[in-house]
């Protein structure tokens, strides 16, 4: 599946040097993935043994729209920056996590977001898989961190690591993950977005877990420094 994943945005990246081309493709991209997504999530459906109930199915749609929304504010937000340049990341990071917060958080799971670092240089076309990445994320922590509804906080940090590599980190303070449960293959759609759109940035993941919640760290080649120019 992370094959299927990977390979219907792959064969549809065609860099251009014609904005609105560029735009589309991307857009297409999106869609293609979202179509993806949708249909990993309807034969999973199909394969589970316990009957689905009305809070299942009321998050499982959430999630659905959220997703849809999210792309739908990342393409507005990217027809404002330069098609083929670099663009700050927190910002996107800042309004994709306001959005999810508004869509996702209920009376039964309140949720506050920290956002620290500084403000990083990507390159365009890196901004969307890395609000996709922070999508799935957040979902996730709706979702998983706190089963008994305690307020949860989930913190977002954008920095340069000690090899100039860029380091974007998204914490939450839950639980953790399940005993046994290894982040390099297990998962559902989640994880596997997850894990290859980080492949696809060529970013190396580390998925770390605790008693004391869960943190993903992406840790991205030097193509573009914090606060800094592009290399
Ligand atoms: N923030 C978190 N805290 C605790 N457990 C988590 C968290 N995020 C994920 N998990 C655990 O990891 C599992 C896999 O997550 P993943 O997103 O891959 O699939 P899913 O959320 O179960 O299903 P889908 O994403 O297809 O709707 C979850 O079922 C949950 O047990
Ligand atoms: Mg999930």
């Amino acid at each position: 599946m992370d094959a299927v994943l990977a390979k219907s945005r792959a064969i549809h990246h065609m860099p251009s040097s014609d904005p609105v081309a560029e735009a589309n493709h991307r857009i297409a991209n999106s869609l293609t993935l979202l179509v993806s997504m949708v249909r990993m999530q309807a034969s999973a459906a199909a394969r589970r043994s316990e009957p689905v109930t009305a809070a299942d199915m009321r998050l499982a749609l959430e999630a659905v729209a959220a997703r849809i929304g999210t792309i739908g504010q990342l393409h507005r937000m990217l027809s404002l920056a330069p098609h083929d340049g670099a663009t700050s990341l927190q910002p996107h990071l800042r309004d994709v996590s306001a959005t999810l917060v508004a869509a996702l958080s209920s009376p039964e799971q309140q949720v506050r977001v920290e956002h620290s670092g500084s403000d990083c240089l990507v390159l365009t076309r890196q901004v969307q898989p890395l609000v996709l990445i922070l999508c799935e994320v957040f979902i996730n922590a709706m979702k998983y961190a706190h089963p008994t509804g305690v307020p949860l906080t989930i913190s977002v940090d954008c920095n340069s690591g000690p090899d100039g590599r860029l380091v974007i980190s998204i914490s939450d303070d839950g639980i953790g993950l399940p005993d046994a449960f290894d982040h390099q293959k297990d998962g559902g759609l989640g994880f596997r977005v997850i894990r290859s759109l980080a492949a696809e940035l060529g970013a190396e993941l580390s998925v770390e877990s605790s008693a004391l919640g869960l943190c993903f760290r992406l840790s991205l080649p030097a193509a573009a420094m914090p606060g800094g120019k592009l290399s």
